[in-house]
């Protein structure tokens, strides 16, 4: 059984729900947030390099050398969440793999954990990686949200789309040459450029954006496992405000649909029609997915290339170079670090047996960094030769669906920055973002001239 079977007997819209709502986030934030904090602290404690980079806020800013000491220890190796590979191969194996599922069989968890998951869902303020998100439901309904959704990405959707990139990224130059002093890179342009290319990719109203930056940024935390209860409600907040703003904008699309993909997914015929709660989480994910990452792509691109001058100016005689320079800061400094999957059947992989049921953390991040296919994996060189075999867009049937897009942004966004202000410098110390599966920056601060 996948966990998108389950639904709460107690509906959060009705007068009961309402009156149960602070007992059921309450259970939802045990269940998600709460226990496995006390978990993984105690495995932090005990020496887990998983429960240490989970908990350890220092290793947000630096967890390459605790995924060298996991890699130390084979191609899979035992952890507090189960396995866990910093392995090329067996991360591919892992993700292309129809042995492996993103599906969870909660019927095998305890009773009381089935039934806070149970009591505390809501689907007014369910997250990216609740069911039925497309990132963690396994065929067929995968397949069924993937069809209605791909067309959008396909390579030629993706190209008609560069012109308006380029714009979007030229405007945003425009209102930077007017400002003087040092300025946050990350709020006047890595995050803008992605959230108002996919505001209009979507057909949402790109006047929202400031809404969305502000949502999305609070409920990007809920990626991560063992979130503070204060945080956890802040991320509540904002997905109640983002499913609020797509019920009364799917009514609007209903009215007076257009020719963007939300009009289509709102206007489908009653055979391939999506249930309410299907429709949000489609969206939700293509909207909080088209800029939560890119952003990070973008401030990270800039802060390496700032260490790596001479690699800044070689792009700058040679703009052709900046397809390769976008794969090697995917692949060294990846947006999305880790990810997981669940084996379906006993496994024999990476020389161990994964059991029926268990769970395997995929180091994105770490096999992107494994000596057995990049060579110097450390090394930051836009000009090496397999960048592109990085796994940074995960790999199987959930790779990326907006890789192409999030790969054109980069090198548009990144090559008008550099030809508009050539001169660009770090000015100040970037503030990482307090996030473990995304990574990126919160604050760059940098010199324009
Ligand atoms: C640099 C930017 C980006 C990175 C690094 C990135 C990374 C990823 C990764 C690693 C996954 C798969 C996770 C897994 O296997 O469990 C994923 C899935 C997905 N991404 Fe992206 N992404 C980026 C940009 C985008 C953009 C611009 C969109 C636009 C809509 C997007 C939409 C999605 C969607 C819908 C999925 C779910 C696919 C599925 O489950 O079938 N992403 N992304």
């Amino acid at each position: 059984m996948s966990a998108t079977a389950e639904t709460s007997r107690v509906p959060a819209g009705s007068a009961l729900g309402s009156l149960t709502r602070p007992a059921r986030t309450a259970a939802r934030w045990a269940v998600r947030h709460g226990l496995p904090a006390v978990y993984l602290s105690r495995s932090a404690r005990r020496g887990d390099p998983v429960g240490r980079l989970m908990r350890d806020r220092a290793l947000r800013e630096q967890p390459y050398g605790v995924y060298e000491e996991v890699r130390a220890r084979g191609p899979l190796s035992a952890s507090s969440l189960g396995w866990v590979t910093t392995s090329h191969a067996v991360a591919q194996e892992v993700l292309r793999s129809d042995r492996f599922g993103v599906g969870w069989d909660r019927s095998s968890a305890p009773k009381v954990i089935r039934w806070a998951l149970e009591f505390g869902d809501d689907p007014a303020s369910a997250g990216v990686a609740e069911p039925p998100s497309m990132l963690v439901v396994d065929p067929p309904d995968h397949t069924r949200f993937r069809r209605l959704v791909s067309r959008a990405f396909t390579p030629r959707a993706t190209t008609a789309f560069e012109p308006a990139i380029r714009r979007t990224a030229d405007s945003l130059l425009d209102a930077l040459e007017r400002r003087t002093g040092s300025v946050d890179l990350i709020e006047a342009y890595a995050a803008q450029l992605p959230v108002l290319v996919i505001a209009e990719l979507l057909g949402v109203p790109t006047q929202r954006r400031e809404d969305f930056l502000r949502w999305g940024a609070a409920a990007a935390a809920t990626l991560d496992p063992g979130l503070p209860l204060r945080r956890y409600l802040a991320a509540e907040r904002a997905l109640r405000a983002m499913h609020g703003f797509l019920d009364e904008h799917f009514a609007q699309l209903r009215r007076d649909p257009g020719e963007d993909l939300v009009s289509s997914l709102v206007t489908l015929p009653p055979e391939e029609a999506l249930t309410d709660r299907e429709l949000h989480a489609v969206v939700l994910l293509l909207l909080g997915a088209g800029f939560e990452t890119t952003v990070n792509l973008l401030g990270n691109a800039v802060v390496l290339l700032d260490r790596h001058r001479d690699q800044w100016a070689g792009l700058r005689a040679d703009p052709a170079g900046w397809d390769g320079a976008v794969e090697e800061v995917l692949r060294l400094d990846s947006p999305v670090q880790l990810t997981g999957r669940t084996a379906r059947s006993d496994i024999g992989i990476g020389g161990r047996t994964v059991r029926a049921g268990s769970r395997v953390t995929v180091l994105l991040g770490a096999a992107n960094r494994d000596p057995e296919v990049f060579p110097d994996p450390a090394r930051f060189d836009v000009t090496r030769a397999n960048a592109r075999e990085h796994l940074a867009f995960s790999g199987g049937i959930h790779y990326c669906v907006g890789a192409g897009l999030a790969r054109l942004e980069g090198v548009v966004g990144l090559r008008a920055l550099s030809e508009r202000f050539p001169d660009l410098r770090v000015a100040g110390p970037p503030e990482r973002r307090d996030l473990q599966t995304l990574r990126g920056f919160e604050r760059l601060p940098v010199a324009l001239r």
